[in-house]
């Protein structure tokens, strides 16, 4: 197998219960680097809960209990030994609805980096830069730098918080619906940007539009009542589902 075709992350018959409610019921997948796969399918079906294990935010959630196996480059994540700082430093999260923190422009940019003790400013500045250019919003606020994030509209909020997680250098980049609460001009902006991010990173969406999952991505998982129904291109997915289950919700007669 060559290489770059080495899952970045795999769960082996991940079961997630929330107190006694089974919410991810023996999932096993594999998610490929430099890949976007889509994860779809009706409210409730554990889309974000799966989403969330990849970085462990359901340890957040008391009573949530996890048993299976996720493993981030082979390394076990539930692991005793692993770092949560360095776990969510590696697979960072985007939101439904764009969260900036109340500060300026840059200092939401920075609030990583300074908190990992960077401090140097041209240091800095070159990572403001950059991650600002990766994220597509650099022309849109470099002369904008220490107005309030809040007063960005918001798709370029959303922006922001990509260039966030950029400015700790991610290797997974894990999207909850983040075209949700986005105009249609935004979401197109996001998926575009979800291609460039895609050549360096592994990009994992949940979303609830089937067109942007269509179009958007390469690889797609359809799930049903914390089951992993079905996997594979999302061409394939899309056309040739091999679940009728799948097929039933893509041509919308449920869900
Ligand atoms: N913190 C929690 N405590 C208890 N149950 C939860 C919790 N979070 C989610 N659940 C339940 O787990 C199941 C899966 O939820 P999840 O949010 O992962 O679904 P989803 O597919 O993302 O849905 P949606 O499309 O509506 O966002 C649902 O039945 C939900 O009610
Ligand atoms: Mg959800």
């Amino acid at each position: 197998m060559p290489e770059a075709q080495l899952p970045k992350l795999r769960a082996r018959n991940l079961n997630l219960y929330y107190k006694a409610f089974h919410a991810l019921s023996d999932v096993t997948l594999d998610i490929l680097p430099q890949t976007i796969t889509a994860i779809i399918g009706p409210s409730g079906c554990g889309k974000s809960t799966l989403l969330r294990t990849f970085n462990r935010m359901n340890d957040l959630v008391p009573g949530a209990r996890v048993e299976g196996e996720v493993t981030l480059d082979g390394e076990d994540i539930f692991a005793p030994t692993m770092s949560l700082v360095r776990l969510r430093r590696r697979v960072g999260m985007v939101f439904q609805r764009p969260n900036p923190f109340p500060l300026s422009v840059r200092d939401n940019v920075l609030f990583g980096p300074r908190a990992h003790g960077i401090t140097p400013r041209d240091r800095l500045q070159e990572i403001l830069e950059a991650s600002l250019k990766g994220a597509g919003l650099w022309a849109d606020v470099r002369d904008r730098l220490d107005e309030p994030a809040l007063d960005l509209s918001i798709g370029a909020q959303q922006q922001l918080c990509i260039a966030r997680l950029l400015a700790v250098e991610p290797e997974v980049i894990l999207l909850d619906e983040p075209c949700s609460a986005l105009d249609p001009y935004s979401t197109l902006h996001i998926e575009e940007l979800m291609r460039q991010l895609s050549e360096t990173y592994t990009v994992l969406i949940v979303t609830h539009n089937m067109q942007q999952a269509a179009r958007a991505s390469d690889r797609s998982v359809f799930m049903l009542l914390g089951e992993l129904v079905e996997e594979g291109p999302t061409e394939q997915v899309f056309t040739m589902p091999r679940d009728e289950r799948t097929e039933q919700y893509i041509t919308g007669r449920f869900g």
